[in-house]
């Protein structure tokens, strides 16, 4: 019974290996020899079961690669440097402008970290927001996680503190003109006094004049 289920496991495997077209690709193997010849490419391999002996039973083939293999891996992660980053991993980062260097640098598994108390992702996300776009975009994201949005006053109206778009904090970015309210981060505008956004339908301003927020504040007390 358990020889019939193999059988039809591996047999599975093969028809699984047709239906992604692995049949008309070339699997090289260590040792493998492949001549290209009138438009054609033979491969001849180490052993005349070293394909079969990979997809029939893959668990095997990759503990026996894993056991082969480790001690190798194993000998050059202790050459690595501890708790530090190599000087032209970093440089490559600088010199690339890498914007995240969450993927750039730290998965590539080049250096060892460890910390002391709770993951803190504040840290994780510094390193993935190098630009000021992607800065932007996480501060926008943890101020709209607050209960209450903040308000500022821009000429004479309280406007919400996080730009429409994607967030950018107008005390910063913001300029007004002739009650037009410019976001310099990506140039978007808004109207002041009605806060419709002049440049996207979709998105309007929080807006309302000072004083009228005022009285009403005065009024509810
Ligand atoms: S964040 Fe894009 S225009 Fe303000």
């Amino acid at each position: 019974m358990k020889q019939t289920l193999g059988r039809k496991k591996r047999q599975n495997e093969m028809a699984r290996a047709k239906r992604y077209r692995m049949d008309i690709g070339r699997l090289l193997l260590p040792g493998s020899v492949a001549t290209l010849e009138d438009g054609r490419c033979q491969v001849r391999h180490p052993a005349e079961d070293a394909v079969e002996a990979i997809f029939g039973d893959k668990r095997a083939y990759l503990e026996a690669y894993q056991a082969r293999m480790l001690p190798e891996i194993e000998r050059r992660k202790a050459g690595w440097p501890r708790g530090q980053i190599q000087r032209p991993l970093v440089e490559t980062c600088i010199l690339r402008h890498d914007e995240d260097w969450v993927n750039e640098l730290f998965l590539s598994c080049r250096f060892v970290a460890s910390r002391e108390g709770p993951f803190n992702e504040y840290v994780y996300n510094w390193f993935k927001g190098l630009s000021p776009e992607r800065l932007q975009y996480a501060e926008g994201w943890y101020s709209e996680q607050a209960p209450v949005q903040e308000l500022i006053e821009l000429d004479g109206y309280l406007v919400q503190r996080r730009c429409p778009h994607l967030k950018a904090d107008l005390t910063q970015f913001g300029v007004v003109e002739d009650g037009v309210l410019t976001c310099r981060m990506h140039g978007w505008q808004f109207d002041l006094a009605t806060g419709r956004c002049l440049t996207s339908d979709d998105r309007g301003l929080h807006s309302i004049p000072a004083d009228q927020a005022a009285e009403r504040e005065r009024a509810e007390k």
